[in-house]
């Protein structure tokens, strides 16, 4: 093998390795965007900070939150609620519960609604 021969080979085998780098870089990020687990968890972060003092971490209900009467949000009574009308609910407040418009955005209440959704069927 003549100097220049070998030059090439070497010019060649690592820029196969840079675009398997490149590659394999855009695999890791696509995985991490679809994959829905880092909102699943703030939306449970939210649920525990802002809801289960009443509605307890799973949603049945804490000490307190039975108290006032809280329904159980995995029960059909509450899954069977249209989400507009759970989106309002949090917005607005119903009964002793407080509303959560000024201190939540409107996507953050629509992600509560659909963690609501997750919990049903897990009595
Ligand atoms: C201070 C206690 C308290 C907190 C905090 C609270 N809730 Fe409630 N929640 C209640 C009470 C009490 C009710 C029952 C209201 C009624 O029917 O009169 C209720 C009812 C509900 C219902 C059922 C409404 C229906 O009629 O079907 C949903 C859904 C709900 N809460 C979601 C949430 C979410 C989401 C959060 C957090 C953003 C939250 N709540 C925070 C006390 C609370």
């Amino acid at each position: 093998m003549t100097q220049d021969q070998t030059e090439r080979h070497v010019m060649v085998a690592s820029l196969m390795l840079l675009v398997l780098f490149i590659g394999l870089s855009f695999f890791v990020v696509s995985i991490a965007q679809a994959s829905p687990a880092p909102d699943r968890a703030a939306d449970s972060a939210t649920f525990r900070t802002k809801c289960a003092t009443c509605h307890g971490p799973d949603g049945s209900g804490s000490e307190v939150g039975k108290s006032m009467h809280v329904p159980d949000l995995r029960s059909p009574d509450v899954q069977k609620v249209p989400d507009a009308q759970l989106a309002q609910i949090i917005s607005d407040g119903k009964g002793g519960m407080p509303p959560f418009k000024s201190s939540l955005g409107e996507n953050q209440i629509h992600s509560l609604v659909s963690y609501i959704r997750s919990l049903r069927g897990k009595k």
